[in-house]
Formats: structure tokens, sequence, C-alpha cells
């Protein structure tokens, strides 16, 4: 390869990865749940604060913002794992915040998380058949 091509590779991998860390939300850690959820500390035993799809989640401590990221929307997709093939790739999901995990009515699978996720949130963006208590996200507010 001429040192042009080479230089000209050079520039387009820095702008194609600058491009993803724009584009790209923050990064952290994401735990899981299950039933009981109800009631929350945003909206207490509402029904309605369950969205259909089951995606949802309870904040934690650095993202709960004292009650201000009630309702807030993210999108949260699985980055890596402490296992192979955890993650699935190319699944990214949008999750509502309807609790603090602090005083959720269920525990999370492991404590000190970004997020804890419902089952079916979990579920969507890592293999169930691989036994791991957090996987490691890239989260974005919407
Ligand atoms: C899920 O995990 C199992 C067990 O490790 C593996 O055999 C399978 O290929 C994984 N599925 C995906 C979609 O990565
Ligand atoms: C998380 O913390 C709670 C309360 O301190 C404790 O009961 C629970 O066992 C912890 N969970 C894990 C997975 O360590």
């Amino acid at each position: 390869m001429s040192k042009l091509l080479q230089l000209l590779s050079l520039s387009l991998i820095i702008l194609i990865s600058q491009f993803f860390h724009i584009s790209h939300g923050d990064v952290g850690t994401a735990a899981r749940y299950s039933s009981p959820y109800s009631p929350t500390q945003c909206f207490g035993s509402d029904p309605s604060q369950f969205p259909s799809s089951n995606l949802f989640a309870a904040a934690g401590d650095g993202i709960w913002d004292n009650g201000a990221s009630c309702g807030r929307q993210y999108l949260v997709r699985c980055i890596s794992a402490s296992k192979p093939r955890t993650c699935i790739q190319g699944q990214t999901i949008q999750i509502r915040i309807i609790d603090y995990i602090g005083t959720a009515p269920s525990l999370p699978s492991v404590n000190g998380t970004t997020i804890v996720l419902s089952r079916t949130a979990f579920q969507t963006i890592a293999n169930s058949s691989v036994d791991v208590a957090s996987i490691n996200i890239e989260f974005q507010q919407v």
C-alpha cells in the first residue's frame, strides 16, 4: 500500500470511530429484576405505567436523579459481558424508567448497576442461555 493510501484509510478509520463515538451514549452496567414489579417509587400501583412491550427498568443510583428520571426513556444495547456470546448483536431496546431499584419490591440480580432491566428487557438484548448477573451496556436518553 502506498503512503497516501495508508494515510487515507487511517483518516477514514478515525472519522468513522469519531462518528460512532458521537452518535452513541454513555457506557454503564445493567442487572435484571423480576416480578413483583409493583408498587413502584415513580407511579405506585398504576397498571398503565407498564408499557405493553414489557420493556421497562428501575434506575440505579447513577441515573435516578432524585426521581427526575421517572418516565424517562432510554435506548439500551448490550456491548459486552463476562461470558462469551452473551450480547445479542444488533439488538437495541427502548425502555421506560418506572422505579428506583433501592426501593423496588424485588431485588436485582446484582447490586450497584446503572440500570436494572425487566426480565423481558434483559432477555431481549442478552442471550438467556448464558448465566450472567449483569452486562455492560451503552445507553442514551431519548
Ligand atoms: C446463546 O448461548 C448459547 C450457550 O452459550 C450459545 O450456544 C448460543 O450460540 C448463543 N446464542 C447467540 C445468539 O449468541
Ligand atoms: C443487594 O443488597 C441487598 C440489600 O443490602 C441484599 O439483601 C442483597 O442480597 C444484595 N444482592 C446481591 C446479589 O448481592
